[in-house]
């Protein structure tokens, strides 16, 4: 069909007969006129059918329609200010594909273990879209973040027989043998790759078999991770920042549609500008003890006690130099004061925790070696990891950045089961 527009294009076609294909998203109809919501993928539009101006037969198709019934609509396209997007179609033809069983999510609440059954589905719904929408535009400015910054993009492997963050949480499979691991950072593989490129970056699916239910955690989540060759902490954490500044400010101009959606209020990430705050964890401890939280030095922060650190703030507050002891083995001491890692996370307002961990590595051979073995891994599985510190090493430093910690907190969604199109969950991989 030489006509079919999507719905966002409308604009261009006013007093045009143009075709939509798509599906009935809901409809009414008052005797002599019916209104039918049609989706494309694009937007939705009202096709308004009126029983004089189409035929007995379109008029029967149009009563027959259930809700996600499968459609060609043709009508001319008329402006109309109260449209949602301005316009409207006024209906002449009708093409029914498929009248779409008894569907199971309706306007009505839903628990919410019924929608995750039901998420192939679900993610029609407007909301879903308009998340869906999100994560994928701010995939695309993260990308373009580091590509325009002379960042070149290194896939690392899923499959790995070594643990970047501990060995707790891995997701382990037979590997004709072997033992391999789901990768649960490209870390490792970044920093041979930063000394063959000097910047670099991955973006992918990474693996957590996380045995607590949070709103925070998934198993199967995707990270975007800079390493950069000759960076210090400091430098690591000013690329935090300006590059945090600069996915959320751009987010906000495009994704206004889908935050609008969202009914997101958009007054906190205004202000997320540079400079933003930079703690050291001492100083965190302490905001703790003053808010009469019990907390004690060494400990890791709980999701509670981040939330109450970065409420002393209004923008992202970067925590740095944690105990030694909590972070995870390749980080760097601090040459002042060894019992603390050169490590950054950085936190987000509003409770939405930590949205990026990073640090300085370990450049020294020796001092590599002996905490692998403090930290009861294998050293035969970080050999080739290990050989970066003997051919020119150099300080290095880089981070992870959660990728649905980020979409949740900019389109205000409390947990990021509906960040991601799949969500995989303690206790649930369907669908
Ligand atoms: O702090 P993490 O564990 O750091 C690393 O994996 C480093 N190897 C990264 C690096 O330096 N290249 O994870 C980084 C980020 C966290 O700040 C958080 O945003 C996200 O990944 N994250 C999770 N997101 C969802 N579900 C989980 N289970 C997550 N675990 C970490
Ligand atoms: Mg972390």
């Amino acid at each position: 069909m030489s006509d079919v527009v999507y719905i966002e294009d409308l604009a261009g076609h006013e007093g045009e007969t143009v075709s939509i294909r798509g599906w009935l998203y809901n409809q009414r109809s008052s005797g002599k006129i019916a209104f039918l919501q049609v989706r494309d993928g694009t937007g939705v539009v009202q096709a308004i059918v009126s029983r004089n101006d189409v035929s007995e037969s379109v008029w029967e198709s149009v009563g027959q329609l259930t809700q996600e019934s499968s459609l060609i609509v043709r009508g001319e396209v008329k402006a109309d200010e109260r449209a949602p997007g301005g316009f409207e179609l006024g209906l002449e033809d009708l093409e029914t594909i498929h009248i779409a069983e008894k569907y199971p999510i309706t306007p009505k609440e839903h628990g919410i273990e019924f929608l995750m059954d039901q998420r192939h589905l679900w993610l029609r719904s407007s909301r879903q879209i308009a998340a869906m929408k999100i994560r994928a535009k701010v995939t695309r400015i993260c990308r373009s973040y580091y590509d325009d910054r002379g960042f070149t993009l290194i896939d690392s492997p899923i499959l790995t027989p070594a643990s970047a963050e501990g060995t707790s949480t891995l997701f382990s499979t037979d590997y004709f043998g072997e033992t391999a691991y789901l990768t649960q950072s490209g870390q490792l593989y970044l920093e041979p790759a930063c000394m063959a490129l000097g910047k670099v970056y991955c973006f992918g699916p990474t693996f957590r078999a996380e045995k607590s239910k949070t709103r925070r955690h998934l198993l199967e989540f995707w990270m975007l991770e800079p390493e950069v060759a000759f960076a210090m902490l400091d430098d690591i954490m000013d690329l935090a920042e300006d590059s945090i500044e600069h996915v959320v400010q751009t987010a906000l101009v495009e994704c206004a549609d889908e935050l609008e959606v969202l009914e997101r209020d958009t007054t906190s990430l205004q202000r997320v500008q540079k400079p933003f705050p930079r703690i050291s964890y001492d100083e965190a401890v302490e905001i703790l003890a003053g808010a009469g939280e019990q907390f004690e030095w060494g400990d890791d922060f709980g999701g509670g006690d981040e939330t109450v650190i970065s409420e002393q703030f209004d923008r992202p507050v970067m925590v740095h130099r944690y105990p030694t002891v909590v972070k995870a083995f390749y980080m760097e001491p601090d040459p002042e004061r060894p019992e603390v890692a050169l490590a950054v996370d950085m936190l987000a307002p509003e409770g939405y925790g930590e949205i990026i961990g990073g640090s300085q590595r370990i450049h020294d051979h020796d001092l590599l070696l002996s905490r692998i073995h403090e930290h009861g891994l294998n050293e035969d599985a970080y050999k080739w990891y290990l050989e970066i510190r003997r051919y020119g090493t150099v300080p290095h430093s880089g981070f992870g950045m959660g990728l649905e910690r980020v979409v949740a907190w900019i389109s205000g969604l409390p947990h990021l089961r509906e960040t991601i199109p799949y969500p995989r969950l303690l206790g649930r991989i369907y669908p």
